[in-house]
């Protein structure tokens, strides 16, 4: 029996791709950046299966240039944005993510994020390279404590819950706002709080909820005006949840203490962007699952679910279920 045709968008750890391999003929994206819009539609022609990344638009056309015989869609993220569902699920075909298996190496980025915003270690270590060290002195780089603070958690899912576990290190009071949930969990010592409480309250404000029509600019002018001026603003969940331009203005005026950027609106961030003229503000390349292991775990899980759509059978991680109805 022949085997199915897929395309491989990136690289991917040779975890995933050796059983990627072995079950497909693959043709893999080998370019320096993403295949454009162009070399996706003309890659995708006549596919079985499609292996793709956060960084690829995955829409309508996309299924449609790959044809009736495309059985599965496998996201190498637990993130799904770039992905048009609703078109997936009309054309019933399966949409697979990589949940759990990231959770804790997303969290311990985050809250190293917190830290490092939190107790100024980017500005510290530029304030060194730039030959300003003279002398030790009791007001130099001052920053904020964790410990007794309330760190707010707008999404409570599984990196959320993480991060709460993580915070108890701390002693930090945690309370959350997620939509979906407003169970109060002790064992987490997680408060479920209304937005507009835990815009007022926290000390620290993590996001971790994913993007939607509902999340995009959650955090705009008037949100950012609401948080205490000693808040530190960690986003390590999609970039478009923050308004960029609202919070430039917000950590120029010292609205807001500090903030840390894992994800950005767009993505590259273009150095240009005036937030990069400021101290106040951490930017990384979207990096938070960023752990050998963790890449290894995502890149097995993303072709488990690629190899089990081409089955036919039910992926172990389905974002729409619905297609089994
Ligand atoms: C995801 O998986 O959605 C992250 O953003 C990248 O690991």
């Amino acid at each position: 029996m022949s085997k199915p045709n897929v395309f491989v968008t990136r690289l991917i750890p040779a975890k995933g791709l050796d059983v990627v391999q072995e079950f497909c003929n693959v043709d893999l994206w080998q370019g320096e950046l993403p295949p454009g819009r162009e070399e996706l539609l003309k890659h995708a022609q006549g596919v079985d299966g499609l292996l793709c990344l956060l960084t690829d638009k995955i829409d309508g056309d996309v299924m449609d240039a790959a044809g009736p015989q495309l059985k599965v869609i496998s996201n190498h993220a637990v993130g799904f944005d770039n992905i048009d569902i609703p078109a997936a699920t009309a054309r019933g075909i399966p949409v697979g993510n990589t949940p759990d298996v990231l959770t804790d190496a997303t969290a311990d980025f985050a809250f190293t994020l917190l830290m490092a915003a939190g107790r100024r270690v980017l500005e510290a270590d530029r304030y060194i390279r730039a030959g300003k060290w003279k002398t030790w002195e009791p007001m130099t780089l001052l920053g904020a404590d964790m410990n007794g603070t309330t760190l707010g958690l707008i999404g409570f899912g599984r990196i959320g819950k993480a991060m709460a576990r993580r915070a108890a290190g701390f002693d930090m009071r945690v309370i959350y706002y997620d939509p979906s949930d407003n169970t109060t969990y002790t064992d987490l010592n997680a408060t479920s709080v209304d937005f507009e409480t835990l815009l007022i309250e926290s000390d620290f404000i993590s996001l971790h909820t994913p993007l939607t029509p509902d999340t995009r600019h959650l955090i705009n002018a008037e949100t950012l005006s609401k948080m205490k001026p000693n808040v530190v603003l960690i986003n390590t969940s999609r970039g478009p949840v923050v308004d960029h331009d609202a919070l430039y203005e917000a950590l120029k005026s010292k609205r807001i203490f500090a903030a840390a950027l894992d994800v950005t609106e767009p993505e590259p961030f273009p150095v240009e962007h005036p937030l990069f003229t400021l101290d106040n503000v951490i930017i990384m390349p979207h990096i938070a699952s960023a752990s050998k292991a963790t890449r290894d775990k995502m890149s097995l899980m993303a072709a488990m679910n690629l190899i089990a759509g081409l089955k036919g059978e039910q992926l172990p991680n389905c974002v729409n279920p619905q297609v089994y109805k």
